[in-house]
């Protein structure tokens, strides 16, 4: 086993998401692969990563790059077959990783034959499947709501002259999920690939599930400002999380529930108390929603420290806690925080209490990179082109080597590749023991093997405007003291004289302070993180 200590795999371990597209191309079309993807597995193995979640990789038209699915049970042709998926499974498994998939039962692509037929008439067996509607009197669109992606999310359909609903692009409609068939139908695809072995789902857009049965207007959004997306204008109050949708969610705990050891976590943009109710009333709903607390935060140590304690806080018994920084829909941390303040935001994850999600890139310290217009290929930043939302940047291929196309490919990717690869790729960063890499190999590896870090609870020790300092400590009295220095500045935490904690630097971003002991002042230059083994004597 990977980890030490006993627990499930998906509360002790790390889970490294994979886009498909863009971590590695074998099949040298341009466009990474499963087969890719198995090529690399010593190295997600040697990053000491527990589990993999891949991002979709079933046929799909790609008008939002796999998140438009045409068949739910297949492996487009782009990434490989069904026996390169089984392939990947099986080394996965031979590896200790755990592979979870992306489930999009929000929608499927237009393209799906459930869709074409339900668009084929009014009386199709399956036009219940979607969301049908009549327009107003007037003939405009049924209700106010707007799509993710800009603009109306209504699509008038001129041959049976109604009008379907879209959360995201016109080409992606919404499933229909009061209808007890199409519940039904997606729970059967989640066995499909739970019979396959397959550990678990990440379900996209989980809380858009469910819209209001009577398709209510949206109220106007009093906060809005047009940097954001038009989507913004309105609260999004009936068009999602609606009070059913936790029905939902536990019938798809129970699919999952009836394999062992398996895991669901829901994709849900929500504030903290909305979140919750995600972990179900009786912890029967997801295993974890995704924690975004920290996504969209500012990087201001008193913020952070108070989001972690009513992150906390707000945690039902029993639920357990998870955090992401980055993903494929966001910015990178490098370009967030900055490339030095990575390093810490890294500590930060792999120290708090609760499974981290690490982002495919991140462990070289991967930036977000600048796509010219004519290269631009993401829906959102297409048709919102004044607003730079743009997912492009940190979709970019992995950087492996200094080889062409940093070694992703050997033809022109599908994406360009960050032009400085030649100085930041896997290659050299494994070879380098300053690198963030070495860094995220170290956390991870202690994450691993120290129960204070993963099951270990979670104590705030301190915080100012500059830095914030925790404590875990292991059931076995073990215990852990971390200090971030969030900032660039030098600075200072003076120990409380009554409460001193003792120990030794067992990690540090700066690897020159290893060793050295904490005494009563502490001192971090900036962008300085420290995790010191406290000793048992206070
Ligand atoms: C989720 C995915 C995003 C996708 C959207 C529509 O938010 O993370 O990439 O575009 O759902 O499926």
């Amino acid at each position: 086993m990977i980890t030490a200590t006993n627990g499930p795999w998906w509360k002790t371990g790390v889970i490294y998401q994979i886009y498909p597209r863009s971590f590695m191309d074998a099949s040298g079309d341009g466009i990474g692969d499963l087969q890719g993807i198995i090529d690399k597995m010593d190295y997600l193995r040697w990053l000491g990563i527990r589990a993999i979640w891949v991002s979709p990789i079933y046929p799909s038209p790609m008008a939002d790059f796999g998140y438009d699915i045409s068949d739910y049970i297949a492996i487009d042709e782009r990434f490989g077959t069904m026996a390169d998926f089984d392939q990947l499974l099986q080394e996965a498994h031979r590896h200790e990783l755990k592979v979870i998939l992306d489930l999009v039962p929000n929608h499927t692509s237009d393209q799906h034959p459930w869709f074409i037929e339900s668009r084929s008439s009014k009386d199709s067996p399956k036009r219940d499947w979607y969301i049908w509607h009549d327009g107003k009197a007037d003939g405009s669109q049924p209700n106010n709501w707007k799509s993710m992606f800009g603009g109306d999310a209504w699509e008038w359909d001129d041959h049976t002259e109604q009008y379907y609903y879209h959360g995201f692009l016109k080409e992606q409609p919404d499933l229909n999920w009061w209808n007890p068939d199409v519940q039904e139908a997606i729970f059967d695809i989640m066995r499909f690939w739970l019979d396959k072995g397959v550990d678990g789902f990440r379900v996209d857009v989980i809380w858009h599930l469910i819209k209001d049965r009577q398709l209510r207007d949206n109220p106007p959004n009093p906060d809005y400002n047009d940097t954001q997306s038009t989507y913004n204008q309105l609260l999004p109050a009936y068009s999602t999380d609606q009070p059913e949708v936790h029905d939902i969610v536990r019938k798809m705990r129970a699919v999952t529930d009836a394999y062992d050891n398996r895991l669901i976590i829901g994709e849900v943009y929500l504030p903290l108390q909305k979140l919750m109710t995600y972990y179900g009333e009786q912890r029967d709903g997801v295993h974890m929603p995704f924690n975004f607390q920290l996504l969209d935060q500012p990087w201001h140590a008193q913020e952070i420290a108070a989001t972690i304690d009513q992150y906390e806080g707000a945690l039902p018994a029993e639920g357990w806690p998870n955090w992401v920084l980055s993903n494929h829909d966001k910015p990178r941390l490098a370009s967030r925080v900055g490339e030095h303040q990575a390093r810490v935001a890294a500590m930060l994850l792999l120290t708090l209490r609760g499974t981290p999600t690490l982002y495919y890139g991140e462990e070289i310290g991967m930036r977000d990179v600048a796509i010219p217009a004519d290269e631009q290929q993401d829906p959102q930043g297409l048709n919102m082109p004044e607003k730079d939302l743009s997912r492009d940047p940190c979709r970019t291929p992995m950087q492996w080597s200094n080889a062409a196309q940093a070694g992703f490919s050997t033809v022109k990717p599908w994406l360009r590749v960050d032009k400085r690869y030649p100085r930041h790729n896997v290659q050299q960063a494994r070879e380098n023991p300053f690198s963030i890499l070495n860094l995220y190999h170290e956390l991870i590896a202690l994450r691993n093997k120290e129960p204070a870090l993963n099951l270990g609870t979670y104590m705030p020790v301190h915080a100012n405007d500059q830095y914030i300092a925790y404590q875990r400590d292991s059931p076995h009295g073990d215990s852990f003291f971390m200090m971030l220095n969030l900032t660039s500045r030098p600075c200072r935490y003076r120990q409380n004289p009554s409460q001193l904690r003792k120990g030794t630097v067992e990690l540090s971003t700066s690897p020159e302070l290893k060793g050295m002991t904490i005494g009563e002042q502490i001192y971090l230059s900036g962008d300085e993180g420290i995790v010191v083994r406290l000793s048992a004597e206070k």
